[in-house]
């Protein structure tokens, strides 16, 4: 199994891990349109703020990560992250290397900060992303409900420099 960067030649294999995590997500609503994630792996491959690192076994791709760049003055120095294996291949380390790849990759792009929401209930990605660098910015209560019970959003960020300047640094009320 390897880490890499995607490319348009994923297309077919991309879409069918999207298909799958959607399944086991329990979010599988409409067929998956393969021309969408071909522009969807274009727009990452030539756009400088947006990237897809795909865990790749035997030739299929079992998990991704990304980051997607802002587009606008206020927004362009901070990407969101995201990630998701198949479970099959869960508990492997490869959910670490698909951060290692992600988050190497912005700190080369200039990015400033990283940033994401997890369930509270998610502790095995809590670990991942404190192991990795993110900080615990803030909670937004009973955000999540899995259609038993309430769990908090806890919101995420890594920066690359924090040494540098911020004005209004943030006092929470
Ligand atoms: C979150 C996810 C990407 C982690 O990837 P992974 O390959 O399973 O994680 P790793 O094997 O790299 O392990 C990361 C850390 O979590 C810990 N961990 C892994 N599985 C665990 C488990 N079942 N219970 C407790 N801790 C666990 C590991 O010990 C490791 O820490 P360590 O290196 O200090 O030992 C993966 O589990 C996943 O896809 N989950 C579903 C989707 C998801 O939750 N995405 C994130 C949404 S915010």
């Amino acid at each position: 199994m390897r880490i890499r960067e995607i490319s348009t030649a994923d297309t077919a294999a991309f879409t069918e891990c999207l298909r799958r995590t959607n399944e086991e997500s329990g979010t599988a609503g409409q067929p998956i349109d393969m021309g969408e994630v071909e522009r969807l792996i274009k727009m990452s491959c030539k756009h400088s703020g947006k990237n897809i690192f795909v865990a790749e076994d035997d030739g299929h791709i079992v998990g991704y990560s990304c980051v997607i760049g802002g587009n606008q003055l206020s927004d362009r120095h901070k990407g969101i992250f995201r990630i998701i294996l198949l479970s099959a291949y869960r508990g492997r380390k490869w959910g670490t290397r698909l951060t290692e790849a992600a988050v190497s990759w912005a700190r080369k792009q200039g990015f400033r900060r990283l940033e994401l929401s997890v369930a509270s209930n998610n502790h095995v990605a809590q670990v991942l992303y404190q192991k990795c660098g993110f900080a615990v910015e803030g909670i937004k209560r009973c955000a999540f409900f899995d259609g038993k019970d309430y769990h908090d959003e806890i919101i995420m960020g890594l920066l690359f420099d924090s040494a540098l300047d911020c004005d209004g640094a943030a006092e929470l009320q």
